[in-house]
């Protein structure tokens, strides 16, 4: 293909794709399949990198994210965003209404919409084409988020059509669909829990809401992590001058027609009671919808009126918002239940007599732990208000007092362990109880067993977690240890397993000899030392032997190690119990130490090209990504020039460097995107 011929087709593509695009997002009217959609994409993709002078930042191939802000830099809005008066039930509503036929001296039209719970976006549009996004802010002026919103599907790139304004800003919000939210936390929780951090430790990284989820997204600054997000926006409001119609409602169509994605169950109100109508409608059905709403936002529907009502320095005064209560619901609480986690931690559960609660039914409730309890004064037997404020899990917010029997007693919080009945410890800075029994409670001893063999572990999958639990009951397996010493029979004997089955476990466990070090060392479920920690530390201390040694101030001398950490490995490894566990790996052929020869071994793959470093990396120091580069064929120099290919950016990296690449076209890599060429 010539460079002309190249020229159309890429044009062709990028107008067919952005037609799917919007059909699919926009729309949710898709006309082709997934297959036939990647294929387009796909041959886009390779015509841009073929021939790089017709790449545009606006083609749909930059909505898989690329660019990393390191730094957003703060925006004025050309109009201030205003905020919304909030009102809370149907006599404030009228009140506002009141005011508002008094001031125009008629009953105006109103739309109603449901009030998303995300974060507010403007996005500007010159001659069709995205300019810039910049977030509310302090309404006056907020931060330009443009290459995160860019990889928001549904928001157009170019405006479809030819009859929209030169320049145009259009308001919105960007919010987090309930799935991916839930997904995503589900996610992190995953590997959190893998690093052994509790319920409560837990609670406090985990996002809270929907809401919180698109804001923390939102301001990432890989833009390639945002694309996977999959982020969505409604839009609300149109600012141009003029505009193409006299009323909001119409203008919002005209949006649609644009490309913009609307909300369907926008509504135009002919009086206040159809207003309140729409709201009581709402109330419970809006459970049902994927994504969160807060409440309802009233807008007269002419601009004329809406500039005769005229705003305040806060809000408008021709738009109100009513808020719903949050979703709440009294229950009895039926039992107070306490769990063990793999690491020993007491989580308490209350058991309710199920609710349905914002649509779905509700049984359980954290508590947190023995300090909550004890603070509420929760007792069995209370009936107790449940409640679910955008968070997924829902909480206990008070008791219902009148239902208080009498004669009931506070709670006692248990003083041994529910699984193996040792007494519970309580460590001075943690507001857990703790089982201590580490090598002698079942779920501590299976949760520890699954951990080792998970796939980021030692990655042992013929053996599953049905397996173990059976093993364990057969008396074949207490620690991980263990599992060096199984022999056919033991595994055959187990419910559904066969020749083949047991041979295929026998060969996982062998082959998991080949694990490199610092998996092992992640697999050997040391509080607080996840997948980062352990290569850091197995790059740091080499081999097993000097880690054991090592005193809490050199593990405090390692990057990123804190004293969170650094106590919890001494503690680790004072354990007489876990040096016997070790000993017997290191014996059954387990790898204790890292080898050099695998760490050195060379390639070829980045033969030829140069990098540039800067910044701070989560998992390398920046010597051994050098070292890396080198290892692999490729070059390291100290500035960018035309020559340089590619410039490797952690955190914080260096404004200059950012500047000059993007003013030479070179990309930007981030570790992970790195670390998968070298792979
Ligand atoms: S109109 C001047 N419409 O609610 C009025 N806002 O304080 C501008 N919101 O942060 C807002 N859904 O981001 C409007 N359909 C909707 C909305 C909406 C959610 C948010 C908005 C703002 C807050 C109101």
């Amino acid at each position: 293909m010539d460079e002309k011929q190249a020229k159309i087709r890429i044009e062709k593509l990028i107008n067919e794709i952005n037609r799917h695009n919007h059909l699919y997002y926009v729309l949710n009217k898709p006309a082709i399949d997934d297959y036939a959609f990647d294929q387009m994409l796909e041959e886009l993709i390779t015509l841009e990198k073929q021939f790089p002078q017709y790449a545009d930042s606006l083609s749909p191939t930059q909505r898989v994210g690329g660019a990393v802000t390191k730094k957003f830099n703060s925006v004025k809005h050309l109009t201030k965003m205003l905020s919304l008066d909030n009102t809370y039930n149907a006599d404030e509503l009228k009140a506002f209404h009141n005011r508002v036929v008094k001031a125009l001296g008629t009953e105006p039209e109103y739309v109603c919409e449901l009030k998303i719970d995300g974060v507010a976006i403007s996005i500007h549009y010159e001659n069709g084409k995205l300019t810039q996004a910049v977030t509310r802010g302090d309404g006056v002026q907020g931060d330009d988020v443009t290459a995160n919103v860019k990889t928001i599907r549904s928001i157009p790139l170019v405006l479809q059509g030819d009859n929209h304004p030169n320049k145009l800003e259009v308001r919105g919000e960007i919010y987090m669909p309930v799935k991916i939210f839930e997904k995503l936390n589900r996610q992190l929780r995953e590997e959190l829990s893998e690093k052994g951090l509790n319920e409560d430790e837990m609670g406090e990284l985990l996002f809270k809401n929907p809401r919180n989820s698109a804001a923390g997204t939102l301001k990432l600054q890989s833009s390639k992590e945002v694309s996977k997000r999959k982020l969505d926006a409604y839009l609300y409001a149109l600012l141009c001058n003029p505009t193409p119609a006299d009323t909001h409602y119409e203008n919002l169509q005209m949006a649609h027609q644009w490309g913009f994605r609307i909300n369907e169950h926008a509504k135009v109100c002919k009086n206040i009671n159809e207003v309140l109508d729409f709201i009581a409608y709402w109330e419970n059905k809006r459970h049902a919808l994927d994504y969160d709403t807060d409440g309802v936002v009233i807008k007269v529907n002419h601009y004329s009126q809406q500039k005769q009502l005229g705003e305040t320095s806060k809000s408008p005064r021709w738009a109100i918002a009513f808020k719903y209560k949050p979703a709440q619901v009294s229950t009895l609480l039926v039992d107070i239940v306490c769990q063990v986690g793999r690491t020993g931690a007491i989580t308490p559960v209350a058991h309710l007599k199920p609710v349905i609660l914002a649509g779905t039914t509700v049984k359980r409730a954290s508590l947190h732990n023995a300090g909550f309890i004890e603070e509420m004064d929760l007792r069995i037997g209370d009936t107790v208000w449940v409640e679910k404020g955008g968070d997924i899990i829902p909480k206990i917010t008070g008791i219902v007092w009148p239902k208080r029997d009498l004669f009931s007693k506070p709670f006692e919080f248990i003083r041994n362990c529910p699984e193996c009945n040792t007494p519970l410890v309580q460590r001075e800075d943690e507001a857990n109880h703790y089982c201590p029994n580490e090598s002698g409670c079942k779920p501590q001893i299976l949760g520890k067993m699954i951990h080792f063999i998970s796939r980021k572990a030692m990655n042992i999958e013929s053996l599953g977690e049905k397996t173990i639990e059976q093993l364990y009951q057969n008396g074949k397996v207490y620690s991980y240890a263990d599992f060096y010493d199984l022999t056919y029979e033991d595994i055959v004997q187990l419910e559904g397993f066969k020749e083949k089955s047991t041979q295929n476990v026998l060969t996982g466990i062998a082959e998991s000899q080949n694990v490199p070090f610092h998996r092992v060392l992640y697999a050997l479920g040391i509080r607080y030392v996840g997948e980062t920690v352990a290569r850091k530390l197995a790059n740091h201390f080499k081999n097993i032997h000097s880690l054991k040694n090592a005193t809490f101030e050199s593990l405090c001398e390692v990057e990123e190690i804190g004293e969170k950490i650094a106590e919890s490995i001494v503690r680790f490894f004072s354990d007489e119990h876990h040096c016997t566990l070790i000993e017997r790996l290191e014996k059954a052929g387990v790898q204790m130490e890292l080898d050099e020869e695998e760490n050195k071994k060379h390639s070829n793959k980045l033969e030829g090209k140069t990098f540039v470093i800067s910044g701070v990396f989560d998992q390398f120091s920046r010597d051994e990504l050098k070292e890396l580069i080198q290892k692999n064929g490729g070059k390291n120099t100290g500035s960018i020039s035309k020559k340089t290919d590619y410039l490797l950016a952690g955190n914080n990296a260096g404004p200059e460097k950012l500047k000059k690449a993007e003013d030479l076209s070179i990309p930007l890599l981030n570790e992970s995107a790195f670390l998968r060429m070298i792979e």
